[in-house]
């Protein structure tokens, strides 16, 4: 068996159990060395949202180029327009369950408060469609009395589900490109 690029089985471990704290030391310094790879990651996932339209009247980047405009345009932090850029991220992947996984790529780089809004906000989205679904277009209900209610109504009422407009003068990702690469720089947990 072969190892991979840039390692040798000479000087590190060939099973965790066998491993030490030097070996360990090496692989965190290298992993953190890397960082940049996640906001490269995350730019070419978002570029191959320009091949999903599926019946949208925009493709799903043009959707979230849109959507990061409005909120920086009605004066949102730079945090909180990447993860407006990155809320339909996970589409990229699978459509069903798409919040859970841009929530879940956004979430050691963003505050609670942003993590949750893009975690639920396709149930907050869904009051103005729902209903053509089948589904309940109040769910957002359901999370009366959270701390970032208020968030999540913003996101969905003001920016997101407006953003769906071939007209509008939608900024480019280059307009983003670098914010991207601060906000994914620094990883708050694990
Ligand atoms: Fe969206």
């Amino acid at each position: 068996m072969t190892s991979a690029p840039g390692t040798s089985t000479e000087t590190t471990f060939t099973r965790m159990d066998e491993s030490t704290a030097e070996q360990w030391g090496v692989i965190v310094t290298e992993t953190f060395a890397h960082q940049d790879r996640v906001a490269e990651s995350v730019l070419t996932l978002l570029r191959s949202l320009a091949g999903i339209t599926d019946g949208f009247a925009v493709d799903q980047l043009t959707h979230s180029l849109q959507t990061a405009t409005l909120a920086e345009r009605a004066g949102a932090d730079d945090e909180l327009v990447v993860a407006a850029l990155c809320h339909d991220i996970g589409k990229a992947v699978s459509v069903p369950n798409h919040p859970r996984i841009a929530a879940e790529i956004l979430r050691p780089y963003v505050s609670d408060e942003v993590y949750w809004t893009i975690l639920v906000h396709q149930d907050f989205q869904g009051r103005h469609y729902y209903e053509h679904l089948g589904a309940d277009p109040n769910a957002r209900d359901q999370y009366r009395g959270h701390e970032s209610y208020a968030l999540a109504e913003r996101f969905a009422d003001e920016w997101d589900q407006r953003a769906f407009d071939p007209a509008y003068d939608t900024l480019p990702l280059e307009h983003f490109e670098e914010r991207v690469r601060v906000v994914f720089a620094s990883p708050r947990s694990l």
